[in-house]
């Protein structure tokens, strides 16, 4: 079976791992946590970096610090993980939903500014894939309706937009490290952020807003959200790499494209934008509405033939549990309920070998004849 993910850890993983062990420091207080948070700030030009256990912990922590509450609306694209979702609606805040660009998956941006009402507090941002979303007129409403932006960077780590890191953009940005990210720490996620007042708070809500002298007496509530000390070795070991996968996904991204530029029932990724080259975060392929079958039969297809595939997102409007909850309805955003039918990725990770890649090539070819 070619999985659909797996990653390098072949740097210095085991050597930081084997510091952490040595020395007693698994915890969160050990030594690899600053130095991974000031590293992985650094790198994406911001002043805080605040380690936390997995990226959907980070929007929950970036949310909360925003002091979101009943009443307010945030608004974000349909088409993405429910965690963007959840932590707006785990608050009381409504979710305001927008349909995605059917060629790049990112939000449509020029379909923001008439969904902003009094009630808007805040834009979430997500980039999907691969490629940004097209952040500048995010951005610009935002100045110009004095809005927060929370920037979901969690896919693009390495990516930039208009030469500008992602992870730089907005009030704060989150991270995950996941091990199908471009750096992994097993679970893991990350809040950056130029501003002292929210890094300070997304330390105290990561940290059950414990205080420093009086440590069990509680003001605030927060949730445990440390990371420990072994995931920042590992993270801070594949950061030093990050400069050599980058270009590694590029060159897994090329391959395919070449690959499957004849295979016609499938739209292919975007090579890139006027304001970024994709990074490649997965390769996801969108088949074509004339072709006879969907995402789920094209994935068991293909799984037969021993190849890894995941599906693409479910878009938030069609999420059983909102519907429950009377949220969304009546709504439709056809951009992003297509997609997510006919839309799945192919073997995407970082260890994937060049022979790999042409048998996922060939089994597509039988698939989609
Ligand atoms: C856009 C986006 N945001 C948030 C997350 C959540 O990250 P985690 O899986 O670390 O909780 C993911 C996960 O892949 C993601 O793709």
């Amino acid at each position: 079976m070619i999985p659909v993910n797996e990653p390098v850890l072949d740097g210095n993983e085991r050597k930081y791992l084997n510091e952490c062990i040595d020395t007693g420091w698994i915890s969160s207080e050990g030594p690899f946590i600053r130095q991974f948070e000031e590293k992985f700030a650094a790198r994406v030009g911001r002043k805080h970096g605040v380690a936390v256990c997995n990226g959907s912990a980070a929007l929950d922590a970036a949310c909360a610090a925003l002091s979101l509450g009943p009443g307010d609306e945030v608004i974000m694209p349909t088409f993405t993980i429910i965690s963007c979702a959840s932590a707006i609606s785990r608050l009381g805040a409504v979710p305001v939903l927008i349909d995605c660009d059917p060629c790049t998956w990112n939000m449509d941006v020029s379909a923001v500014e008439a969904r902003i009402t009094e009630r808007t507090k805040a834009i979430m941002a997500v980039h999907i894939y691969g490629l940004p979303v097209d952040m500048d007129p995010i951005l610009a409403l935002a100045a110009k309706h004095d809005l927060r932006v929370i920037e979901d960077a969690a896919e693009m780590i390495g990516q930039t937009y208009r030469d500008r890191p992602c992870g730089s953009l907005g009030d704060f940005s989150t991270f995950s490290f996941y091990p199908n990210k471009h750096v992994t720490t097993g679970e893991g996620g990350m809040i950056v952020t130029n501003d002292d007042e929210l890094a300070e708070k997304c330390r105290n809500l990561r940290n059950l807003y414990m205080q420093a002298r009086r440590r069990f007496v509680h003001e605030e509530l927060g949730w445990n959200f440390r990371m420990t000390n072994l995931q920042a070795a590992l993270g801070l070991a594949q950061l030093e790499r990050l400069d050599e996968f980058v270009p590694r996904k590029r060159h897994i991204f090329d391959r395919y494209t070449a690959l499957l530029a004849d295979v016609s029932s499938l739209q292919l990724p975007v090579a890139s934008t006027e304001y970024a080259t994709n990074i490649n975060w997965v390769y996801g392929v969108v088949i074509r509405d004339d072709f006879s079958f969907d995402a789920d039969e094209a994935m068991r297809r293909l799984g037969e033939r021993k190849i890894g595939t995941r599906p693409f997102f479910w878009p938030m409007h069609e999420q059983p549990v909102y519907r429950r909850m009377g949220m969304f309805e009546g709504e439709s955003h056809p951009n992003a309920e297509r997609i997510a039918r006919r839309g799945f990725y192919l073997p995407s990770g970082l260890a994937l070998t060049d022979e790999q890649l042409d048998r996922v090539s060939a089994a597509a070819h039988e698939v989609f004849a």
